[in-house]
């Protein structure tokens, strides 16, 4: 299995480079800021808890997120691997998610995070912000807030993995192309595509 932990700040592009990663290894994408935001469009009592929090920019528990991927996994028992958009964010989510593959025979292929300064970050949020319709994306205070919360609460989870040398730092910053390329080329160390990798083939989570 190819297991892929996509890493980086908000606006890093880990989604935008989730959707094309998707389509070409056939993989499942687990975004937790994505089955969050489900839960709340269903207004769920989980949702309406998370909703405060991610409106705020800042972290939900991590025994919720790590429910709802353990959930996800259970899922998807016949995925040939999964990206992880967003998670894990913290040291005990990154533990958990080892202890979550293991019990599925499998484990953390490697981790790509896509390295973006906070100007360019800002100006791409605020710029999603317009159409998005996501209130964490509206003003300023919110998108430093949630990079700062990404400063001090999740960029040590880069270390988690470098001690387990499955750390690949990339540049975010150029064209989405290069970008998808050069992580292509790390997951091809681990995995190659598959030829009958296709859009068709690429499994989205309904959550
Ligand atoms: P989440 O949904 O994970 O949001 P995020 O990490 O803040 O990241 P974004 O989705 O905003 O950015 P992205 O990296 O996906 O970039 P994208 O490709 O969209 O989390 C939201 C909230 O949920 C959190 O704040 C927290 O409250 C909660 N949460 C989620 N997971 C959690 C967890 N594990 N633990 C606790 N709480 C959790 O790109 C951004 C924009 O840039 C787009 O418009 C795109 O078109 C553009 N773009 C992309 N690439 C490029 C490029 N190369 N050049 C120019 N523009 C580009
Ligand atoms: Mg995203």
């Amino acid at each position: 299995m190819l297991n892929l932990v996509l890493f980086g700040p908000p606006g890093a592009g880990k989604g935008t480079q989730s959707q094309k990663l998707i389509a070409r290894y056939n993989l499942v994408h687990l975004s937790t800021g994505d089955l969050l935001r489900a839960q709340i469009a269903r207004g769920t009592e989980l949702g309406l808890k998370a909703k405060k929090l991610m409106d705020e920019g800042l972290l939900v528990p991590d025994e919720v997120v790590i429910g709802m991927i353990g959930s996800a996994l259970q899922e998807n028992e016949q995925a040939a691997g999964f990206i992880f958009d967003g998670f894990p964010r913290t040291v005990p989510q990154a533990e958990s998610l080892d202890r979550l593959l293991a019990a599925h025979d499998t484990k953390v292929s490697c981790m790509v995070a896509l390295e973006v300064k906070g100007d360019e970050l800002v100006k791409r949020l605020l710029e999603r912000g317009k159409t998005s319709g996501r209130p964490d994306d509206q003003d300023e205070t919110k998108i430093s807030r949630r990079v700062t919360v990404y400063n001090t609460e999740t960029a040590q989870v880069a270390g988690y993995y470098a001690t387990q040398n499955k750390f690949h730092a990339l540049n975010g910053i150029g064209e989405i192309e290069d970008i998808f390329g050069q992580i292509c080329a790390i997951l091809d160390q681990h995995q190659p595509a598959t030829p009958s990798g296709s859009q068709q083939a690429a499994q989205e989570v309904k959550a």
